[in-house]
Order: C-alpha cells, then structure tokens, then sequence
C-alpha cells in the first residue's frame, strides 16, 4: 500500500494500523475455529493484554475476516451501560434497515455510538427476528437463521472488564444457552485488560468466559518490530537506515501502541518522507515517545494500583529494576502471602515479569523486573513526591495490617473505577 507522503503511524487506540504485525497464528486459529463450528475449543475465545497492546484491532481484524466468510457480525463496546440492550437494539436496527449494508460490502455502521460490524446475512434472515423478543431469542433465530446459510453469528464484546456484572452475566447465560446448549453457530471474541482474571475470571458466575479459550495477547518480537518500521515507512514512501530501524525496533518494549509512537515521532523529527529517518532521529523519538508513554501509560497504570502493589514496586525500584524474589522478600516489610498476591496481580497486568523466565528458575531465584505497563522512573518519580510529603517506608509501615490487605477491586464500570473497599468488605461497593 502507498500512501505518498502520509504518515504511516497510527499512534492512537483501536485504529487499524496500515502494517499489521504478529497477530497472523492468532488470526488463523480464530478462523479455523469458525470453521470447525460450535465443538471448537476458539469458538468462543477472550483476548487479553494490557493498555495498547493492540486488544480492539486484533477483534475488528477477527470481525472482518468473519464477515468476509459470510457470517453475521455484531460487535459492541462493554463500557457504557445496556450492553445486553443495545445488542437487541443492534440486531432490530439491522433487521429492519434498508440493504445498504447486506449488499456484501466491508462498509460499518454506527447507530447510537456503537459500532456495527458488516451485517453479512441476509436480510430476510434478520427479518425473522421480531422486535421485543429477548436477546436470547433474537440471538437463537440470528444463529439459526445463519446456519440455514452455512454460516454463523459472531458476537465480539471489547473492554470487558468495564462491563456491569448484571449485564456480563445476562449476557454470559444467553451465550451459553444459545451457543453450547442449543448447538447453534454463534461465536463469541471478546477483549480485556487482564484485570478480568482477578475479577470476572475469578468468580463461578461467570464460568462461561473461563472456560472461553483464554488468550494472553503476545508481545511484539524485535524481528517483527523490525519488520513493522521497515514495511510502514516504506508503505509511507519515506526511507530509514537500517541502524534506526533496528534502535526503534530495540526500544518498543513489545507493545504495538509503543512501536506506533516510535515511528511516528521518528517520521516527524526527520522530516520524512522528505528527508530519511536516521539514528539521530531514531535516538530522539525514543527520548519523547518514554515521556509520551509515561503520561498515557505508565502513571495511569500505576494510579490504579493498591498501596501494597505499589510498595512491591517501589522496593523493585529502590533494588535498580531487577531483583531475585529472595532479595525483594529480605528487605520488604510485607507478608510473604501479601508479596505473592501483589506479584500475582502486577504480572497478569504487565507491570512486573521474570526477567529470566528462559533459565525455568526455582522460586526464589525468580528474577524479577518491570513489565512493558510501567517504567521504574514512573515508580521512582512517585517515591520521590511521597517522600517529599514525609510518608517514608517507616510511616507506610505503621498503616493497619486492614489497610494493607488487598483491595476489593471489585469493577464499578459507571464509576469507571473499583471498589476501594478492603477484600471481604462489608455492604455495597464503593468507588471513593
Ligand atoms: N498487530 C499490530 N500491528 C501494528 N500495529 C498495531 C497492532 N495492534 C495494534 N496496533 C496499533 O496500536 C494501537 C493500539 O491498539 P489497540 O487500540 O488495539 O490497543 P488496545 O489493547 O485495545 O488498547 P486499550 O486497552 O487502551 O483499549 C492502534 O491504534 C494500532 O494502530
Ligand atoms: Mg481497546
């Protein structure tokens, strides 16, 4: 693909990026798994990564190559409330529209801010659907409808973890009514920051997405990074040295969203395409992308932690960014039990990660050191305005042993926050 002298990068959120990188395994077992039907273990899957780590594009990629095989695409944001609802909504607008959009095009449609994926099936099908039946019905008569054409129905839910139980949980039941005791083709994909295994994953109500076959997204690979800043600025008809490339593929931490800042500051401080992109502007879009980061990852990463996590990673930095889990265990004043809970949540989350994961090491010479959702100077930074304020590890430590035990966390998606609540806390749930 050409785009002149466009810039190639797309350094924002849920944009489908013009070089797509490492998601070919994942795309390919998603769409074998609609192939193989209701009995395969991806017909119903959950992907996981953190903030940028390419969760919406990855689904929008699944909901185009589902659409492009004639099946029925319903896709939906869990963030805002009704979710259960504006699916209903969804599925009697499409029902009862004009066929602009089953005309097999790859157009997408918008109706009260939520994104409608291509509508594939044929309208007569949708028409069997009758307005005020419930989701579960509508759902079962889509699915039906979509089987009688050889094809299914693929229901992608994004942002899962800001979703309200009630609503997850309808939602949840009507899945598993339709798709597993009914038989019916309707596939699920849906996306989350990997908060959802200590919350929904962790609760039996919501069984079906545990057994969902979970997916942690992978990193980006140097040699994939490589691959992605050569492709894009060449797709942008720009040039880079190949010692850039190499530094911008070096420093992007894996994290698609990261990749797409270092191209694009390095495409803008060079000049590009007009002038090429070489190691000095390489060397300066890494300088600005750490701090572009900082503000839109990093410290609104480390805001939403506990005291306690917080604590874990402040020792982690006062030990230089690695350290063995004996040495963080020596020196911290936390219980062993509240150290492993604290680690077990900064991991799922890509705060934290065994540096040294390749050597397989025993648990205590587990080494441990940041993850690609927080940097050590974001940590750093923060001890040192704490520290300013007197609240030194002496003060935290004499805290309640209550006030150190982990937080509720339990999700509060109209509030956009969690309960602040202690674990086992008693009465409703409470944002602040
Ligand atoms: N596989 C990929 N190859 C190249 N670029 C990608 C890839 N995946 C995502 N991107 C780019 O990274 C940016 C962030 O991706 P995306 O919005 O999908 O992340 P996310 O995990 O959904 O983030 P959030 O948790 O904030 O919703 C996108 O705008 C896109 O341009
Ligand atoms: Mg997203």
């Amino acid at each position: 693909m050409q785009f002149g002298t466009r810039n190639p990068f797309t350094p924002t959120f849920g944009f489908a990026p013009h070089v797509l990188i490492g998601r070919d395994g994942l795309l390919s077992a998603s769409g074998l798994a609609l192939e193989e039907g209701p009995g395969s273990s991806g017909f119903s899957a959950l992907y996981m990564g953190p903030r940028g780590s390419g969760k919406t594009v990855l689904l929008n990629e699944i909901e185009d190559h589902a659409a492009r095989r004639g099946w029925t695409v319903i896709s939906v944001d869990a963030a805002s409330t009704g979710v259960g609802e504006r699916i209903s909504e969804m599925i009697e607008w499409a029902a009862s529209g004009d066929d602009r959009s089953s005309d097999g095009s790859e157009q997408i449609t918008t109706v009260k801010g939520v994104r409608i994926g291509p509508f594939h099936a044929r309208r007569e099908s949708l028409r069997r659907v009758q307005p005020r039946w419930s989701l579960r019905r509508q759902l079962t008569e889509l699915a039906s409808a979509a089987a009688d054409s050889g094809a299914g129905v693929l229901l992608s839910i994004d942002e899962m973890h800001r979703c309200e139980s009630d609503a997850l949980l309808r939602l949840a039941n009507d899945i598993q009514h339709v798709a597993k005791r009914g038989q019916m083709p309707l596939a699920f994909a849906g996306a989350s920051l990997p908060e959802i295994k200590h919350t929904y994953l962790a609760d039996d109500r919501f069984s079906f997405f545990r057994r969902c076959e979970c997916v942690d997204l992978p990193l980006i690979d140097a040699a994939d990074a490589f691959r992605f800043v050569t492709e894009s600025v060449t797709a942008g008809a720009g040039e880079c040295t190949l010692e850039a490339a190499r530094l911008l593929a070096d420093a992007c931490d894996g994290l698609p969203y990261q990749m797409q800042l270092l191209g694009d500051h390095a495409w803008r401080i060079a000049g590009a395409p007009d002038s090429g992109i070489d190691s000095d502007a390489a060397l300066e879009s890494i300088r600005v992308t750490a701090s572009v980061m900082q503000d839109r990852v990093y410290r609104p990463t480390f805001d939403s932690l506990t005291p306690i996590e917080r604590r874990y990673l402040a020792a982690l930095a006062e030990h230089g960014g690695t350290a063995t889990r004996r040495d963080l265990g020596t020196g911290s004043r936390l219980s062993a039990a509240q150290m492993a809970t604290a680690e077990q949540w900064l991991m799922d989350n890509a705060c934290i990660e065994v540096v040294n994961a390749h050597e397989h090491p025993a648990g205590p010479e587990a080494e441990i050191g940041f993850g690609c959702a927080l940097a050590a100077s974001t940590v750093a930074e923060r001890i040192e305005i704490e520290s300013g304020y007197g609240r030194t590890e002496a003060t935290v430590t004499h805290e309640s042993a209550r006030a150190l035990s982990p937080r509720c966390n339990h999700p509060m998606p109209r509030a956009r926050a969690r309960c602040i609540l202690r674990l086992g806390h008693r009465g409703g749930h409470r944002s602040r």
